[in-house]
């Protein structure tokens, strides 16, 4: 098993993955447990987060710091990265968010005009709906930052070979490796004088983000930077079973779908009920394969009690699809309505932002 940032990964055992690349899994504390993300096992691997932990509480400099890629449909699968910014921003820590626009045109064929409009009105409107503060984050387009930044990418590019590339990202274009070294330098740029200086930083991202992590550590370790932490989350699946692939619209929900879409995608989730209700009754549900319940339990049960009711509920045969469904659908719409109007006034706020050249 590979993982590759530039590729869809299907990850079938996240087992593995720990072995491999030495991930390791998240020690609850409870400061962590304030999250559900966190509480329920979905960021359930990390790098070095009790350093960055530790920092923290300590009261030094720390920072966490994530990308946009202003590609594609902005769907829930994104919103865990924006939940868990704005958990550590609402306690306290500074927030980094970069638009990952340079990475978009070298690896995804998205041009300037279009990488802004979808950066801002698809994606950064969005976050700010989730609840991310704009004026508390420092928000920038990686064609648009400092000297120093652009220095510093050019400085790690040339302390790394291409074997050692290779042998951390398989099949490379010069335009692959361009964006490693901006997204090498978007991670260390924050301990530069220039900005903080020697500091944590804690980057949350999905698994498939792993090699340039391992780039970026090795390369700040010979820098004399401090090594970055990181911590993963795992995949949604897809709707219908399967990957949830931005190619197919039905393995997801957009967060700029309309609600009449939406609901109708809704309808064709998969779940985990049997062939008949007879059987349902007898043998109850099957939640741990049920994409109804791994919404819930990702996005919209955010009380544990009534998600632990809604198991138990599902494996004794008293609750069926039919009306499970109809819970998830009320809330996907409630979410949807309330997510539009505030993304709708961001989007006034965003037009103003200084982000891009
Ligand atoms: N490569 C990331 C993506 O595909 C975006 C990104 C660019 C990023 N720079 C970053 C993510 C730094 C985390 C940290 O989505
Ligand atoms: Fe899934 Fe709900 Fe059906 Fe159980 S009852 S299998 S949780 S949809």
């Amino acid at each position: 098993m590979e993982l590759n940032p530039w590729a869809t990964v299907d990850i079938q055992d996240y087992d593995e993955l720990f072995e491999k690349f030495g991930l390791e899994k998240i020690k609850l504390i409870p400061e962590l447990e304030k999250n559900v993300l966190f509480r329920r096992g979905i960021v359930m691997a990390h790098r070095d987060l009790d350093k960055f932990l530790g920092a923290v509480a300590k009261g030094k400099p720390a920072s966490i710091l994530t990308g946009i890629m202003p590609s594609g449909p902005m769907h829930l699968g994104h919103k865990m990265v924006v939940d868990q910014c704005v958990f550590w921003q609402d306690s306290g820590v500074k927030t980094r968010v970069l638009i990952a626009d340079i990475e978009a045109r070298l690896t995804r064929n998205v041009m300037p005009p279009d990488a802004k409009r979808v950066a801002l009105e698809e994606y950064l409107a969005n976050w700010i709906a989730l609840g991310l503060d704009h004026t508390k984050t420092d928000l920038y387009a990686q064609s648009n930052r400092s000297i120093p930044y652009y220095d510093l990418s050019a400085t790690l590019s040339g302390r790394i070979t291409l074997a050692e590339m290779s042998a951390i990202y398989g099949s490379l274009s010069p335009g692959k490796i361009t964006s490693a070294m901006i997204q090498a330098s978007d991670i260390i740029h924050g301990q530069l004088p220039e900005y903080d200086g020697k500091s944590n930083v804690l980057v949350p991202v999905g698994f498939d983000q792993d090699p340039h992590l391992r780039m970026t550590r090795g390369l700040a370790e010979k820098e004399g930077f401090i090594k970055p932490s990181s911590t993963y989350h795992r995949f949604m699946t897809g709707l219908e079973g399967g990957k949830m692939s931005s190619s197919r619209p039905n393995s997801f929900i957009s967060l700029n779908d309309s609600v009449d879409v939406a609901m109708k995608k809704a309808d064709r989730v998969l779940t985990g009920g049997r062939v008949t209700l007879e059987e349902q009754k007898k043998l109850g549900g099957e939640p741990d394969k049920c994409v109804v319940f791994e919404l819930e339990t990702f996005h919209f049960m955010p009380d544990d009690k009534e998600l632990a009711d809604l198991k138990q509920k599902c494996l004794k045969g008293e609750i069926m699809c039919g009306e499970c469904k109809q819970i998830l659908k009320d809330r996907l719409k409630k979410f949807l309505e309330n997510l539009a109007v505030k993304r709708e006034k961001a989007k006034d706020t965003v037009v103003g932002l200084d982000v891009f050249r």
